[in-house]
């Protein structure tokens, strides 16, 4: 069996997808797409001064366990979700928002949605802790809403340090939000997808979310397709 098939099945029997599609589109390869320069965000903070695991820590402390800097903090949160994973990745993972499991274990993706993104993970035959995971807001919001503007204004220059600070190759935003928010867009996430953005050092790329894979497993293909180019982006194979 060809390297390629098998991986795809590989994937396929991971994440739960019975059988292969044969349409043509499944077949073809992606266009070379142009890269995108989003429009320039907040003033870029300046880079920390130190290695990154350090300025990681300096960036948390300075986030305070306590924050109080948005509503949030008076609407159920139980704790700050920072990040988590190596300081000096090379594929960082944006998420929204913790959900109630990330707000109980204060680390993010751990509940279903995180699982089948360590499984999306282990597909291009990384470890979770070979990677680089945070969210936009790191407060959750209550019922699981959206996260609003005034909360993001607050919290997305905390991001934005991280990023500067792993400087990862690759960025993959997971699911709209996160997409939107980095590139300053408001195109839907199916619009953005397939796409890649230059961002500040890295290669953007959007895909779906994982809770929004398991309302509709049939999306996994487009993210594996994802998930192909940006093994292959860290390979150096693009
Ligand atoms: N969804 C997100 O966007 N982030 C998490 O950490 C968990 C679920």
């Amino acid at each position: 069996m060809n390297e390629e098939l098998k991986s795809h099945l590989e994937f396929f029997e991971e994440l739960g997808i019975d059988g292969v599609r044969l349409e043509p589109e499944w077949r073809t390869r992606r266009e070379p797409i142009e890269p995108v320069e989003p429009a320039p965000s907040e003033p870029i903070e300046p880079t920390e001064p130190f290695e990154p695991k350090t300025a990681l820590r300096v960036i948390r402390e300075e986030l305070g366990t306590d924050c109080s800097r948005c509503k949030l903090h008076t609407l159920g949160r139980t704790q700050v979700v920072f990040g988590v994973g190596n300081p000096n990745a090379d594929l960082m993972f944006v998420g929204e928002a913790p959900g109630a499991d990330e707000d109980i274990q204060g680390e993010p993706f751990v509940g279903r949605a995180g699982q089948l993104l360590t499984k999306i993970i282990e597909a291009i035959d990384l470890r979770r802790e070979d990677v680089y995971i945070a969210n936009v807001i790191k407060c959750r919001p209550p019922g699981n809403r959206n996260p609003e503007p005034d909360e993001v204004e607050q919290c997305e220059p905390f991001l934005f340090r991280q990023i500067d600070t792993v400087k990862p190759k690759v960025i993959v935003a997971l699911g709209k939000f996160a997409a939107q928010c980095l590139l300053r867009s408001n195109d839907p996430i199916t619009r953005i997808r397939g796409r890649e953005f230059k961002y500040r050092d890295a290669i953007l790329i959007p895909t779906y979310h994982p809770a929004y894979l398991l309302r509709t497993p049939s999306a996994k293909r487009e993210v594996w397709e994802d998930m192909k180019r940006v093994r292959a982006i860290l390979r150096g194979e693009t």
